[in-house]
This record gives C-alpha cells, structure tokens and sequence, in this order.
C-alpha cells in the first residue's frame, strides 16, 4: 500500500480515461436498493473505500450483497426489512455513509451505533442529530460526535426543516428519514442548492419527490419534500464516472500547455460541473457533449453523463481584466469537493485568486482551509488564510516541496496536481489516502503523464 510519493514535474497531459463510478451516486444507489422490495445490478460501481464501508454496514443490517469488482448485486429488504446489528457499524472515513445512514437508523425499531476513524469521529453531526431528533429519534453522541447511538422510532414524524448549513449529506440524512415518517418531510436549502442525487435516484426508482423554489424573507430557496411510507423497486443501471475525481485531471491538463484529455461517461450532473464552468470563465478550453436524455434515464438513474474533453496551457486568465477572481456562496456548496485543487489553480490566476464562504472546508476530512495554506505556503505562494477560505494574491511558480496530505484524500490529489507544475521534485506524505475515493489515482494519472 502506498503512502508517500515522489512526484516530478510534467510536461504535458495527454489520452483518454475512463473513470471509476462517481461516490456519492454509489453510496446513494446501494442504499436505496438495500432499501428496495427487489434485486438490483448496480455497474460501475465505485471502487472507494467510503463506498465499501457503506456496502459494510448494509451487510450488517442483513441486506445480502454480492460484489464483483464494479459490479454490485443488492437485495433489497423493503422498508421494514433491516435487522439490528450486533456489532457498531463502522464508517471509516465516509462522512456521507455516516450521515446518510443515520437517517435511514433513525426510522427502524431497534438501536444501532455508528462510528468511524478517527477523522469522522471529530466531525460534527449535530448537524443531523438535531433534525433527526425533531423526528422523533432518540441518539447519543460525544458533544455532536461520532460514535453516535440512535435510538430509532417507526414512524417518524414528518417535519419541515430549514438547513443551518448547505450539505447534501444533511438533505439526504433527512429525506431518507422522511421515507419512514408519518406525512411529508421537506427539507429547505436556504444557502443554495446542494447535489441532487438523492432526490434523482428516489425518483429513478419510482419515489415521487417534489421540488420547487420558493421565496422567504426577500431569498429564494430550494424546498424539496417527500411522502412516507411507499414501498419501491430499484432497478439495474450504471453509475456514471466520478467527475470530483475527474477534476484532478481536468485541472492538470487545463495548467499544462500542449494538454488534450477526454473523459468518458463521466457525470455531468448540473449540481456538481461547477468546475467546468469556472474553467471556462478562466478561458480554458473545455468542451462537453452530454449522452442522449434517453440513456440516462433507462439506465444512469436519472444522472446526466457524457463527455468532457480539455484542451490546456492557453494561461489562466482572470474573469474580467485586471480583477481579481473570488468564489463565493451559493456557488461554494456545488464546488465544495473541488475547492482544494481549484486553490491549486488558483495559484496560476494572473491577478490573484480568492475562495469565501467555504467555512465548510473546515469540517471536511481534514481542515481543508489549514492543509490547502501550509502546502502552498511550502510551494512558494504568499496565501492570506482566512476563517472561511484563503486568497493568493498573485501568480506564483510553484516549486517542489514536502508536502502533507493530512490523511486526505483530496489534499493529496490537488498537491499530486501542483507537484506536476512545480519547478523540482515533490514528496507528498499520506499519499496513500487516495484510496477513500479514488485507489487508481496514481496508476490513471502515469497513463496520461508526459514527462
Ligand atoms: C456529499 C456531500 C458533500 C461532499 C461529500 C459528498 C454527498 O458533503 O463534500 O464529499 O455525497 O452528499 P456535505 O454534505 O458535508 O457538504
């Protein structure tokens, strides 16, 4: 197993990839066909060790499970259908399939406890407790921390809640509570719109869903409901490529100049291409072709996917001259797992580059504001840290450095990014942690590397 690399700078970018099945949908896709009346093939599943800790603690809830590599056979057990476990589910890592399973605990009649590593244990969950708790469940935690004991409660009570923090983790905690309360539960998003995958696979799998926008206190906002009780059958389908790990390669070959990359049937969800618009606005060339409609709806669970190909190394330029380039909320919850190697790009923005209202970053599998400074601080940049994201203020060289994935995986693929630009030879420390969402990283990035 890997755990520090040495990484030299490259020249260029150049190939075809075709990637391994975006994380969220997957944990979404086993959950909700664990909670299926039926039996369901889900390809292309991802390879992350979140997703297998998700499929895990379903196991011990008495759903049978078969796993070929990407392919995943679920028997769904019904709604009513899990058992207690006897042993706490552990989550590793995997924030999502702590939060999301979380709400599901709460509507059974028995008690359960979730835990996780170290790093899930210190990330707050009051988040979930509270709305959770409105609903009727009862749960322990140590002040808002995993291990968290929940008591469930069938039926819940359906409520109407208006989310402190823009998390789709929180939504989807909440709406798969609501399929086990009594009325209809609607979650609000009032700091704009969070991924939809869950609401997009519900409806995939016949769940009505409704979501419509509405207007308090002069703000418009997102209010997504759902109606308790119904039984489903999933069904078969595909679990488009991961565009969060798209990302790393798409930034690396938007930097270096003479870069083309396509990528394959990666999603193209409109929650989560965020990226690609920024990019844009950077002048980088990047083009999309999405799959026929008819496609991903027989059999991508509603997800939009298809193609994105880049072409690099025109130079970053800021959006308007002579301004500096600052993201900021509502744009931040949909750019959220992308902002570590954005701040990476950002650091070649002619004019300088400001990231706000990411407090989130803070609370992420590692202090992500903290981590993303030392490492470019390490790499030359002269970056000003602020509580809620960070702003560099001029186009820097970087230069290879020692570099610290604090035990995050997506610290370790943005510097992996920065290393391939820098002058000299990087090392990155917890490199290894590449394998919470993307163990072939390493092998995927030498197959378009040219040195
Ligand atoms: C996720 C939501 C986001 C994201 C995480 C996956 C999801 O977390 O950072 O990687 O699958 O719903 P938050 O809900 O905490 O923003």
């Amino acid at each position: 197993m890997i755990s520090d690399m040495r990484i030299e700078p490259a020249r260029k970018i150049s190939g075809e990839l075709r990637l391994p099945g975006d994380k969220s949908i997957s944990h979404r896709a086993a959950i909700l066909a664990a909670l299926a009346s039926n039996r369901a093939q889900i390809a292309n599943f991802s390879t992350s060790e979140d997703c297998a800790a998700t499929l895990r603690c379903l196991g011990q809830l008495g759903v049978k499970i078969e796993r070929d590599r990407t392919s995943v056979i679920i028997e769904g057990i019904g709604l009513d259908g899990l058992r207690a476990p006897d042993a706490p589910l552990d989550c590793g890592n995997s924030g999502s399939t702590m939060r999301m399973l979380a709400g599901v605990l709460a509507g059974q009649n028995f008690t359960s406890v979730l835990t996780g590593d170290e790093s899930l244990r210190s990330r707050p969950m009051k988040r979930i407790i509270e709305p959770l708790e409105l609903m009727g469940a009862r749960i322990w935690s140590e002040n808002g921390r995993a291990p968290l004991r929940i008591e469930g409660n069938r039926p819940l009570k359906a409520i109407s809640y208006e989310m402190p923090v823009a998390s789709a983790q929180v939504k989807s905690c909440i709406l798969l509570a609501g399929l086990n309360a009594q009325g209809r539960t609607e979650v609000i998003e009032p700091q704009g719109a969070t991924r939809d995958h869950t609401e997009r696979m519900l409806r995939s799998f016949g769940v009505p869903v409704e979501s419509k926008t509405i207007e308090r206190n002069g703000v418009t906002m997102e209010a997504i409901s759902i109606k308790y009780g119904k039984q489903f059958n999933a069904h078969d389908g595909t679990i488009p490529g991961d565009i969060s790990s798209a990302a790393f390669f798409i930034a690396a070959a938007a930097l270096l100049p003479g870069s083309k990359l396509i990528i394959n049937q990666v999603g193209l969800n409109p929650t989560r291409t965020q990226l690609l618009q920024v990019l844009r606005s950077l002048g980088v060339d990047v083009r999309i072709d999405f799959i026929s409609h008819h496609d991903w709806i027989a059999e991508g669970f509603y997800e939009p996917f298809g193609y994105v190909s880049i072409t690099g190394g025109a130079g970053l330029a800021p959006v308007k001259d002579g301004e500096s380039n600052i993201l900021r909320a509502p744009l931040i919850s949909q750019l959220i797992d992308e902002l570590p190697v954005l701040a990476v790009l950002g650091s070649q923005v002619l004019g300088g580059f400001s990231i706000r209202d990411a407090v989130e970053l803070r609370v992420k599998e590692s202090d992500r504001i903290r981590a993303v400074v030392e490492n470019l601080r390490a790499m030359g940049v002269e970056v000003e840290e602020h509580d809620d994201g960070l702003t560099i203020p001029a186009r820097t060289q970087l230069r290879g450095a020692k570099l610290d994935a604090h035990g995050d995986h997506r610290i370790a693929m943005a510097f992996t990014i920065a290393a391939l630009i820098a002058e000299g030879t990087s090392e990155i420390t917890g490199a290894g942690s590449v394998r919470v969402s993307f163990p072939e990283f390493f092998d995927l990035l030498e197959s378009v590397v040219v040195g």
